[in-house]
């Protein structure tokens, strides 16, 4: 068996054990093709949100990038569980470009498979970003998983998020998903968090080992605020200290 062979297996293998540990409600929304992530990833967002709550970090919980709300209805159900509110931000609809010069190419070939109609959701499914309501979809999967968007424990902020945030008025942080794909949006939530996160607080960096302007936004990030560790791994995990 070739050494490719062998790491697919061993990759696949792993994924079935960490799936087996994750949440039932975890494991319905990757069923129902509700997010993109893997379950490694997942699992390191779940125990992120577990901790934040045990320990009891004030603030409220946020994902940039919900996309059909599959990571975004495990957040909430913590939020709920906690006692705090979560908030969503995206634009419901096409992905916005990358716009700096420090996306590189894995960035822009992407977006330019999407804007071209020929990207494909998950498992073959229409991509999501080509749906007419994708805003409603996602209202209507988590009332479905019992966490309606009610303004009190969930909110949903559709538009771009220089435009969404400044209205927002979210005063403390106790834990961010961060999955918005390119340089631009991953620093615009970085400034805005890192004036925001409670000590003993995190934020999850989704694509720090995808796309080379989020991994560059992030360390550039990091190299500014000395009050912040990385803890990396499938997905990039900032702490603040406490
Ligand atoms: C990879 S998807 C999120 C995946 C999701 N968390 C999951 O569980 O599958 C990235 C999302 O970020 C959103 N996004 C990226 N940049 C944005 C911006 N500047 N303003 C609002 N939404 C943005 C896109 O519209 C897209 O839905």
């Amino acid at each position: 068996m070739s050494n490719s062979v062998i790491g697919r297996v061993v990759r696949r293998a792993e994924s079935i054990i960490t799936s087996a540990r994750l949440s039932s409600l975890t494991r319905e929304v990757v069923k129902e093709k509700l997010t993109y992530l893997t379950a490694q990833k997942l699992a390191r967002l779940e125990s992120s949100a577990s901790a934040v709550v045990e320990k009891k970090i004030p603030g409220d919980i946020l994902e940039f990038g919900v996309a059909l709300g599959g990571s975004a209805i495990l957040l909430a159900d913590f939020a709920k569980k906690g006692g705090r509110h979560f908030h969503g931000f995206d634009v419901f609809g096409m992905i916005p470009p990358p716009t700096s010069d420090k996306d590189e190419s894995d960035a822009k070939s992407r977006y330019e498979t999407i804007v071209s109609g020929k990207s494909v959701g998950i498992d073959g499914d229409d991509y999501y970003g080509y749906r007419k309501d994708l805003f409603g979809d996602v209202c209507k999967a988590m009332a479905a998983h019992g966490l309606p968007v009610d303004g009190k424990t969930v909110t949903l902020h559709q538009g771009l998020f220089e435009d969404t945030l400044p209205h927002a008025q979210i005063q403390r942080v106790a834990l961010a998903h961060v999955d918005c794909d390119w340089y631009d949006p991953v620093k615009l939530c970085l400034d805005y968090l890192g004036a925001r996160l409670s000590p003993g607080g995190m934020v999850i960096i989704d694509d720090y080992h995808d796309y080379a302007g989020c991994r560059t936004a992030t360390d550039e990030f990091l190299r500014s605020r000395p009050d912040f560790v990385l803890e990396d791994g499938r997905n990039a995990i900032l702490r603040r200290r406490a």
